[in-house]
């Protein structure tokens, strides 16, 4: 290979800054050579943009450019995957993405809200495992919306909401299995994850989210944040997980999990239905109990595993009148996390509906 994308970068800045430079010598007006290194950048500009569709002139550097186009493509479009924005209207509230994220640049970012059919053609033959407390389990109510009939949903309903208990579930027509694990506390993540292992099963999707029942009970963001240290180890020792996009080459593929954080709703303080709710779950609480997830590590966007659902910031753009009781949000905020959750599934396993 003759040329590298940054040998070939280096000449053409050459190119753009010496030839007009030359033609100033040949006594060129300075608008004149303003005028020919603007034509010559944008024809270079042009150039550099048309190699990748003839691959035969340049072997190797096309492949360079349109991997790193994709990889932008692919991040810029899972970084604002979250951007949801609600409308209220005469019989409750809708949602969809906001247009500045549906296409972001580049390419358009095609969020979709899945119908029942490509749901069910995209967690075919998956193991999904959702953990942690009641917004969990709305996540869950969701999801299975999405993927039942309404008799079907019925029929579990009454199970699906009993208080403090798991719940399982097999879709038999396309060999989906749902686990939801009640897990109020980190340390009962922990525990899910040690398990995993011993076992040596793992879910091909697992979402897990801590931190209403830690704030209530312990009111101590430094004790949260050393368990979500402690679940951050567990799962680095422990688990067969793929940290970046491009570590998982010579990994066993079956063996990769795509995991999801569920965050925390915004909390309302004034509605929360008990004093001491409002007195030990304030916003300088809720902002300290933040801190300590970013500190943890565990999320993708601070070198961790976890994608971040951000509920915190879809119930806060739902807003107050999409909220029951200041903690629980109406359906629509739990329909469009799971919608983000597919969505970025779809991006992060290169599949396309
Ligand atoms: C699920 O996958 C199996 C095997 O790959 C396939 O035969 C079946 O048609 C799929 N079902 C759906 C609903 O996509
Ligand atoms: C979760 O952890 C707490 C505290 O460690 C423990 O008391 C409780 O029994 C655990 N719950 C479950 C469902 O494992
Ligand atoms: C581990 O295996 C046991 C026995 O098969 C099973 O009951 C349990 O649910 C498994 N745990 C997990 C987290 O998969
Ligand atoms: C909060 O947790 C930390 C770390 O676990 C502990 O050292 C500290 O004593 C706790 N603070 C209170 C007020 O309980």
């Amino acid at each position: 290979m003759f040329f590298g994308a940054v040998q070939l970068g280096l000449m053409a800045a050459c190119v753009v800054l010496f030839v007009p430079m030359g033609m100033a010598g040949w006594h060129l007006s300075r608008n004149k050579v303003l005028f020919f290194s603007g034509a010559l950048f944008i024809s270079l500009a042009v150039c550099i943009h048309l190699i990748p569709y003839f691959p035969s002139f340049f072997p190797q550097t096309p492949s360079v450019i349109s991997i790193n186009q994709d990889l932008t493509t692919t991040n810029s479009c899972i970084s604002t995957v979250n951007d949801v924005t609600f409308y209220s209207n005469f019989d409750g509230f809708s949602w969809n993405w906001d247009n500045s994220s549906r296409s972001s640049g580049l390419n358009d970012c095609d969020f979709q809200k899945l119908g029942r059919v490509d749901v069910l053609d995209l967690l075919n033959g998956s193991w999904v495992v959702v953990t942690g407390d009641s917004q969990a389990r709305l996540f869950v109510v969701s999801l299975l919306d999405l993927v039942l009939g309404s008799d079907e949903m019925e029929k579990i309903h009454e199970d699906l909401f009993k208080r403090h208990s798991d719940h399982h579930i097999v879709v038999i027509e396309i060999g989906l299995k749902l686990d939801f694990i009640w897990s109020p506390y980190v340390t009962n993540l922990t525990d899910l994850v040690i398990e995993f292992k011993r076992n040596n099963t793992y879910p091909d999707v697992l979402v897990m989210g801590s931190g209403l029942w830690h704030m209530l009970h312990f009111t101590n963001y430094s004790n949260y944040g050393s368990s979500l240290r402690v679940l951050r180890d567990s799962l680095v020792q422990l688990l067969p997980v793929s940290n970046s996009d491009d570590d998982d080459v010579g990994q066993d593929p079956a063996r990769v999990m795509h995991m999801f954080w569920l965050g925390m709703p915004t909390l309302i303080n004034r509605l929360l239905n008990t004093e001491e709710k409002q007195v030990k779950m304030t916003r300088e609480m809720c902002n300290a109990y933040d801190q300590e997830l970013y500190k943890s590590k565990l999320l993708k966007q601070n070198g961790g595993s976890f994608f971040l659902l951000d509920v915190e910031m879809l119930s806060n753009r739902c807003g107050v009148e999409c909220s029951l009781d200041g903690m629980h949000y109406n359906d629509v905020v739990y329909e469009a996390t799971v919608h983000v959750m597919l969505n970025a599934l779809l991006i992060e396993s290169h599949q396309k509906l």
